[in-house]
């Protein structure tokens, strides 16, 4: 169920219009749907419970997705933990109020100084992606005189027929320990003296509308844990990393969180393994669109182009995986409709929210760029000196600001001129 609908024929984020949300705090603006953040949370929490395998299991969003403080927060309050990738994700996290105990660390770079800070913390997990990883994190854990937990992130070459950007599974990637080179790795985690064998984990990739791939992976990731226990190293957690998709198109076909995580819990059952899994965009992607107004209507000779407020710096993901969102009038125009390239002030080519949408529009009409709350605003930059979009949470009838929009002064604070 969407929370965003049409209402008499205006657009509305639950009980709130959204040529309200843009009078009050203007445009371009994210709006989030507190109801449909929560609701796709629960999904997950309720597949979980009605499973024997989901006992003890733990949902950790993946933060990288939308790191807003408010989003984080709700997402605590209902029991989630989180999957975080940098020392900056660690401290917004814990900002928030997550307890550290359910933070996993996962990425292929962490520096000495993450690693201590996370061990500081006394996160549940370590991600290891390299051996090198695993060689630095004993010698960081014993510096502080701590012991680190660890999965060691097993890519298990498995085609996840996603975007390649967003693959990560296969062995061309630059993530997780070889599937062949695990156990070795696994035996020589279990013998260093600062380093304690936790979980196992596996991410194959993003915005998967096929859970086969899940399965495969999983697959392989359990004749490993065979392998593991055979050898006596014993493995408490299982993490299943995110991936997840979500229906950007009306063609496309979400697959129920059901149907995505049954078939991993039954092959789970009775291996006393406790799930751990990472969705992001599953989590925030349909719960948010982003408001924008038409500043110009252009005509050419091949093409018109709707000039918006909103731009690349914005909303990247159509500049750089060429990803389709849906752009919908946020009121009826009597007008007649067009084909427009819907496209933003900033000076490159690639800067276009959406290409040749039909739109009954005029310049001053609100449109809404949908699906846009997961690696939106979390990829946003300055480019062009724009300071980045207002965040708006609708609850209810409430609009409550989540993040106020950036100001010029903002954005050169930290800039120096040389002196005279
Ligand atoms: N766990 C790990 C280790 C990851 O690398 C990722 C995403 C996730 C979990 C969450 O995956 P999700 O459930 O959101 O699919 N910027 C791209 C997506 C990049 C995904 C990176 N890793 C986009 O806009 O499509």
């Amino acid at each position: 169920m969407s929370h965003f609908t049409l209402k008499q024929g205006v657009l509305h984020a639950e009980s709130v219009a959204l040529p309200a949300i843009a009078e009050r705090f203007g445009t371009p603006a994210y709006v989030y749907s507190r109801a449909a953040l929560q609701g796709a949370l629960q999904e997950f929490l309720d597949v979980l419970a009605a499973h024997p395998a989901g006992d003890g299991a733990l949902v950790c969003y993946a933060v990288k997705a939308n790191s807003n403080l408010a989003i984080l927060n709700l997402f605590a309050r209902m029991g989630a933990g989180f999957d975080i990738v940098s020392g900056g994700e660690l401290q917004r996290v814990l900002a928030a109020g997550a307890d550290p105990r359910k933070v996993v660390f996962s990425g292929v770079g962490k520096t000495a100084n993450e690693m201590k800070q996370a061990l500081d913390a006394d996160i549940l997990c370590f991600n290891i992606e390299s051996p090198a990883e695993l060689e630095r994190l004993n010698e960081v854990a014993g510096q502080c005189g701590r012991q680190a937990p660890v999965s060691l992130r097993v890519n298990p070459n498995v085609d996840p027929k996603t975007h390649p950007y967003i693959s990560t599974g296969l062995k061309e990637a630059k993530f997780g320990v070889a599937y062949d080179d695990a156990l070795a790795l696994y035996r020589r985690a279990a013998a260093l003296p600062h380093i304690e064998v936790a979980g196992i984990d596996c991410h194959i990739g993003s915005q998967l509308l096929d859970p086969s791939p899940f399965v495969e992976a999983l697959d392989r990731i359990l004749a490993l844990i065979d392998q593991l226990t055979a050898e006596g190293i014993r493995i408490h957690h299982i993490d299943l990393g995110g991936g997840l998709g979500i229906k950007y198109k009306d063609d496309q076909v979400e697959p129920t969180v059901a149907s995505y995580l049954n078939p991993l819990l039954d092959r789970l059952a009775g291996r006393g393994l406790k799930v751990v899994l990472e969705p992001g965009r599953r989590l925030v992607g349909n719960a948010g669109l982003l408001l924008t107004r038409v500043e110009f209507l252009k005509p050419g000779e091949g093409k018109n182009f709707a000039i918006v407020d909103a731009a690349m710096n914005d909303l990247k993901r159509p500049a750089l995986y060429e990803a389709w969102h849906d752009i919908l009038p946020v009121a009826p125009h009597a007008g007649e409709t067009r084909v427009y390239d819907v496209v933003g002030p900033v000076c490159e080519t690639g800067d276009f929210l959406g290409l040749a949408r039909p739109l009954a529009i005029a310049a001053g009409d609100l449109l809404a760029v949908m699906s846009a709350g997961a690696y939106g605003m979390a990829m946003a930059s300055n480019y062009n000196t724009r300071p980045r979009a207002v965040e708006v949470m609708v609850d209810g009838a409430q609009a409550h600001v989540i993040r106020r929009r950036e100001t010029v002064d903002e954005l050169y604070a930290g800039e120096q001129i040389l002196p005279a």
